[in-house]
């Protein structure tokens, strides 16, 4: 099924954040936050002056994790409920599922921000996948180098990647060197899993192979 376009207002992103502040913890609602500044700060340097695009990002971020405080079975009856027929792979890895429980409630839940642009960066910011577009992307890394984030590997990233002045890029440098952050995030999740032995949803490898075989194509 696919959604409209639309175009929220401040007032509108101003009342979902509130009303996403009431659904989650502090703790969660921080993350949020931080993935919202996150997002705008990426999109300011690929959608400068575009607020239908900004405004996305931030709806986008606010929503990501809506439904992540969900137990499992709580999870698997809104996949139920939507009449979503998962695939085993997503069922076997279940620390991804709220990506597409969250996706799914969207339309019914939150009606105004059923747009598909955000409702796809919601779906595909944990996993990724291949053919990533610049919504998706911008929330998948900012998710990942968030300010709370304190994790070594994103710290490391989020300086990496601001350090290097994308704001004086190219625009075709600039989408690169976003692509290779994403790329390293990717890679540090796939280690991460792989450590743990956590089953990898295919979509991660997918993305993976897609992002580096562009970055090769074009280099
Ligand atoms: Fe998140």
């Amino acid at each position: 099924m696919s959604y409209p376009y639309t175009f929220f207002r401040p007032d509108q992103i101003e009342r979902l954040r509130l009303r996403v502040a009431k659904i989650l913890s502090e703790k969660r609602m921080k993350h949020v936050l931080g993935v919202e500044q996150m997002a705008f700060r990426l999109g300011l340097l690929f959608f400068w002056g575009d607020d239908e695009s900004m405004n996305i990002l931030s709806a986008a971020a606010l929503l990501h994790d809506v439904t992540k405080e969900c137990t499992d079975e709580e999870q698997l009856d809104i996949l139920r409920e939507y009449k979503y027929n998962a695939l085993p792979e997503e069922l076997a890895s279940m620390p991804t599922i709220h990506a597409l429980t969250g996706a799914l409630v969207i339309p019914k839940d939150f009606p105004e921000f059923a747009d598909e642009r955000l409702i796809n960066a919601v779906k595909w910011h944990t996993t990724g996948k291949a053919g990533m577009n610049l919504y998706e992307k911008i929330i998948f890394l900012a998710d990942y180098i968030e300010e709370t984030r304190k994790y070594p590997a994103c710290i490391e990233l989020r300086e990496t990647f601001f350090s290097a002045n994308p704001v004086n890029m190219t625009e075709d440098e600039r989408h690169r060197h976003l692509d290779r952050a994403v790329l390293k995030a990717m890679e540090n999740t796939l280690t991460h899993l792989r450590e743990k032995g956590n089953v990898i949803h295919p979509a991660t490898l997918e993305a993976y192979a897609d992002i580096k075989r562009r970055l090769s194509d074009e280099a």
